[in-house]
């Protein structure tokens, strides 16, 4: 499609026998953010580690398709996966900040790819800081344990730390299923801002988040993508029954 910057086709995942998707063929536009819903199991959170070949770390995983990211297979051979992994970040449930110091946190990646300079590390701190919203709560204590924050915090500071080695796009898992509603509506804020940057991919069991949020919505069912399309329309006009019957709140 015109402006694709990742997408599957007949993307099939096994855990052992068990078939996780079932043929997935989704076309992800750069710029944009996708909301996957779905009932838990249905493949959501698969079909995102996908994207960044982080299924590569479970044992007895069984991939056929492929996965296009700027007209290149991911799956390839050739591909690094470390690369990779800096260019298509990743955000999780459960806020997971190394116990270091915020700044510590920040930097890691940089230090990683052998940057050593300090002048590098300051800017990159407070930059992706200030993107991640997050600046001005922890700028007097960024030598202070990101432990000792609090979880809206943390994964503030995460989102940052992935910001900080300059991803082209962000994947976030339920990033705000364990938050109060005040660090959601700050990460929500956060995630609109960013948006002007990167491209997002955003899987919440929240059918409220994906509607205020998202510019496309896919809606999973049991490892099938039922259905793929503007947010606006999968909530006021499906065409499937089963997503309407999903939103609607008959099963889920
Ligand atoms: N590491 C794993 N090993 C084996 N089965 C898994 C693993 N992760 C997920 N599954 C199974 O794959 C299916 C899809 O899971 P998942 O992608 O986590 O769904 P969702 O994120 O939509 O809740 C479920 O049946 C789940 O039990
Ligand atoms: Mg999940």
């Amino acid at each position: 499609m015109a402006n694709e910057i990742i997408g599957s086709t007949d993307l099939h995942l096994y855990y052992g026998k068990k078939e996780a998707l079932k043929g997935i063929d989704m076309s992800i536009q750069a710029g944009e953010i996708t909301a996957m819903i779905g009932p838990s199991g249905c493949g959501k959170s698969t079909y995102l580690r996908s994207l960044n070949r982080m299924n590569d770390l479970i044992p007895d995983v069984t991939i056929t398709g492929s996965v296009m990211y700027k007209n290149k297979d991911i799956y390839s051979p050739a591909t690094d996966t470390v690369e990779l992994r800096k260019e298509i970040g990743m955000v999780f449930q459960q806020p997971n900040p190394f116990p270091f110091s915020i700044y510590e946190n920040i930097i890691y990646g940089l230090k990683l790819k052998g940057e050593k300079d300090k002048q590098k590390f300051d800017q990159v701190v407070e930059e992706s800081l200030k993107a991640a919203s997050v600046w001005e709560d922890v700028k007097d204590k960024l030598h202070k344990s990101a432990l000792s924050l609090s979880g809206g915090q943390q994964q503030r500071v995460c989102i940052a730390r992935v910001l900080a080695v300059n991803p082209e796009i962000i994947l976030l898992d339920e990033p705000t299923s364990a938050l109060d509603p005040v660090s959601t509506g700050k990460i929500e804020n956060m995630l609109l801002e960013l948006k002007e940057k990167y491209t997002m991919i955003m899987v919440t069991h929240n059918m409220q988040q994906a509607s205020r949020i998202s510019d496309k919505t896919a809606f999973f069912l049991e490892g099938n993508l039922i259905e793929f399309n503007d947010t606006k329309k999968i909530f006021l006009n499906p065409e499937k029954k089963e997503t309407e019957d999903y939103i609607s709140g008959k099963f889920g």
